[in-house]
């Protein structure tokens, strides 16, 4: 075995609902580390309480029904998100604590009068796993590999990247989920097979074309919805029952936190009942008290088959998006070997029957679906360190074109979706204006033909352009995707060679 030292590198699994830590100490074997009581994943939750105290990950769920305001959880989904975002809305309508536009064209969470970045809270949920991870493993873990969806833009890797910064836990390499699960299941198999990854976790849906030859592991096409996971269907049964009870009561419960904290925990609840049951009691004493304060109940009751009712459009939705990445790699469902299941919601009955019914055969059942992509970060965290004897190669793709604004506000797409990464494109330009001396780059990441539908990257000011008429002057402005799907632009005179200086990265809009 391995030995572990300080320079091991550990996988993190930063979820929306849960997070999961792994390390890989040699000879394929890999230990997960376990939180006290023994579980091996840590809500993805942070809280504080009446006196000040700062909750994660267990300790903060224990009281979130009771401290509905001050409970930070499903922050994934804003992070590296414009305020402007139409999810930025949708979440604040389904999360009890209060959101509101920051200085740098992000979101902002208010917790017990204090205001958080939301990689605030992704950096408090890294340092406490990096702790836990410590602890156990007796010396303190510096690095990770910290896997993301394959779904996230640029800006949202860079937030990562960023809230591990911010507690001093260096990020040697970003992952993507699905591929993480991938190197779970055949790192060190010596496998020729072609799998489709269906993860389906919290708060994102990810689905991923992966080639596995031996060491190799290249993904031919990604897709996915960083906006539809178990939480949508948590909301579905909430939106159900808070019908019921106006219809029965006359009362809305969506104006009181704790009553709607605590719907929200039994949906939850209920949700993984019915995944090995066909039915289940959904009822909460004392949700509220009438005008005339008399107490009241909520009772109802659930069945699976209401609960399929309730989404069959968001699994169809996923469904949609395997189609499109199917399409996109030019593969039909015969020409996929295994497809694995990722994520928690992936346990519904109704997804693994969808599934099987397309690819007329069932999914396989090789890699547990809460630890498979901690599992396989740590074992890419393995082959990166240089004692190691496992060598991987990931090959990745970008999951949304990259362009620039182009005239009348239309996407100029200078990298595609699925082009492969590491990868480097460079474009012409030319001065515009007699001596013009900058030269300005609105960036964005998206599929659709307007920029405006698309993800503003940052803005990019290239000062120093040579005095001269207009048209004299011809520049390269070259964009760079790392490994990481991390995008790079420069620019330079083509005729001095000379690299312009550019300024910092605004994302201000
Ligand atoms: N048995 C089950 N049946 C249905 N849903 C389940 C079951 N067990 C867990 N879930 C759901 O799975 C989701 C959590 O999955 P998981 O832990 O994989 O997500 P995550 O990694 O935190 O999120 P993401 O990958 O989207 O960032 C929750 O919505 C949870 O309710
Ligand atoms: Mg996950």
């Amino acid at each position: 075995m391995a030995k572990l030292s300080p320079d091991t590198i550990v996988g993190i699994d930063l979820g929306t609902t849960n997070s999961c830590a792994a390390v890989a100490t040699g000879d394929g074997q890999v230990r997960l580390v376990p939180y006290k009581g023994g579980e091996f994943t840590i809500p993805s939750i942070f809280a504080i309480d009446d006196k000040g105290h700062e909750l994660i990950g267990h300790e903060a769920k224990r009281q979130w029904q009771l401290n509905p305001r001050n409970t930070l959880y499903a922050t994934k989904r804003l992070i590296g998100r414009s305020p402007k975002d139409d999810v930025v809305d949708t979440v604040q309508r389904s999360v009890q604590y209060r959101l509101h536009g920051g200085a740098h064209n992000d979101v902002e969470l208010d917790c017990h009068g204090r205001t958080f970045q939301v990689q605030d809270v992704a950096a408090k949920l890294l340092a406490k796993i990096r702790d836990v991870a410590s602890d156990h493993l007796g010396f303190k873990v510096r690095r990770a590999v910290v896997t993301v969806p394959a779904y996230f833009t640029d800006r949202q890797r860079q937030a990562v990247k960023e809230a591990g910064r911010l507690v001093e836990l260096e990020v040697v390499r970003i992952i993507n989920e699905p591929t993480a699960a991938a190197l779970a299941y055949g790192a060190g198999k010596k496998l020729q097979e072609r799998v489709l990854v269906y993860d389906l976790g919290g708060g994102t849906f990810d689905v991923s074309i992966i080639e596995i030859r031996d060491r190799v592991f290249e993904v031919k096409a990604t897709g996915g919805d960083i906006f539809l996971g178990g939480l949508d269907f948590d909301d579905a049964i909430i939106r159900h029952v808070l019908d019921g009870f106006r219809e029965k009561h006359g009362i809305d419960l969506s104006g009181d936190p704790v009553a709607m904290q605590r719907v929200r925990d039994l949906a939850e609840r209920t949700k993984i009942d019915l995944s090995v049951r066909t039915e289940a009691p959904f009822s909460i004493p004392f949700i509220t008290m009438t005008p005339q304060g008399q107490p009241l109940n909520l009772e109802a009751r659930f069945s699976r088959e209401l609960l399929e009712e309730l989404t069959r459009g968001l699994v169809q939705r996923t469904l949609d998006l395997v189609e499109q990445v199917m399409a996109d790699a030019g593969v039909e469902p015969k020409d996929i070997d295994e497809v694995m299941l990722v994520g928690g919601q992936t346990r519904m009955p109704l997804v693994q029957q969808t599934l099987t019914h397309y690819f007329k055969k069932p999914p396989s059942k090789a890699v547990h679906p809460d630890e498979a992509v901690a599992i396989g970060a740590a074992l890419y965290g393995w082959s990166l360190q240089e004692s190691s004897d496992l060598k991987l190669q990931l090959l990745d793709v970008i999951p949304m074109a990259i362009g620039l604004e182009a005239a009348g506000g239309a996407m100029h797409v200078v990298l595609p979706r699925n082009a492969p990464i590491p990868n480097a494109k460079a474009l012409a330009a030319t001065s515009s204006l007699d001596d013009q001396s900058e030269l300005m780059l609105r960036i964005f990441q998206g599929d659709h033909a307007e920029v405006a539908a698309n993800e503003l990257l940052g803005e990019f000011t290239f000062r120093g352009v040579r005095p001269a008429p207009a048209g004299a002057v011809r520049l390269e402005v070259l964009f760079e995707v790392n490994v990481e799907g991390i995008l790079t632009v420069s620019a330079s005179d083509l005729d001095t060679g000379k690299q312009m200086k550019r300024t910092l990265r605004v994302t201000q809009s």
